[in-house]
């Protein structure tokens, strides 16, 4: 059984991670409208792994026995300057994410709940590799000031973008 002050941080996980979809798909919106259609896709691929993580978390707490709190997702931002803008924005709201998620990993080691931490620190790595892919976007991006042509090439790259379902279920789950 979850202790309640995990079922509240999970919880509040879960609204967290619906809203990083959201924030995602009105950046997606941005970009394609902007002509960015890779950049759009590849926002949108991150719109269908923040929904995963939501409801694999949203799973966790109803495995261990618990109600899941639902509150209100709040309206994210959309007054972006530009596809460089974005990116910086998509790493500023990662850095947060991990900071959340090393908060929900240190309460779980807290409580003893070691089900809890294993289950946290697949998102602890996740968190390094999503920050290091979007630092390799903006690296990118910086080069295409000196050579705009650039920004083409890696808007098809962003184009290739697939979506990989991490948590596969089967009909036996
Ligand atoms: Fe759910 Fe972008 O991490």
């Amino acid at each position: 059984m979850l202790k309640k002050n995990l079922v509240k941080a999970f919880s509040e996980q879960v609204n967290a991670e619906y809203y990083s979809a959201y924030l995602y798909l009105v950046m997606s919106a941005y970009a394609d409208r902007a002509g960015f259609k890779g950049a759009a896709n590849w926002l949108f691929v991150q719109v269908q792994e923040e929904t995963a993580h939501g409801t694999h978390m949203y799973r966790h707490i109803l495995e261990r026995g618990a109600d899941p709190a639902f509150a209100d997702i709040k309206t994210p931002p959309s007054n972006f300057r530009g596809i460089k803008d974005i990116f910086d924005k998509v790493l500023e709201h990662e850095r947060l994410v991990t900071e959340r998620i090393n908060n929900l990993a240190s309460l779980a080691l807290r409580e003893n709940d070691h089900a809890s931490y294993n289950f946290i620190m697949w998102y602890v790595n996740e968190q390094t590799e999503e920050e290091a892919g979007v630092g390799d976007i903006l690296a990118k991006i910086a080069l295409a000031d000196k050579n705009p042509g650039l920004l083409f090439t890696l808007d098809a790259e962003l184009g290739n973008r697939t979506f990989v379902d991490p948590f596969p279920r089967t009909q036996a789950d």
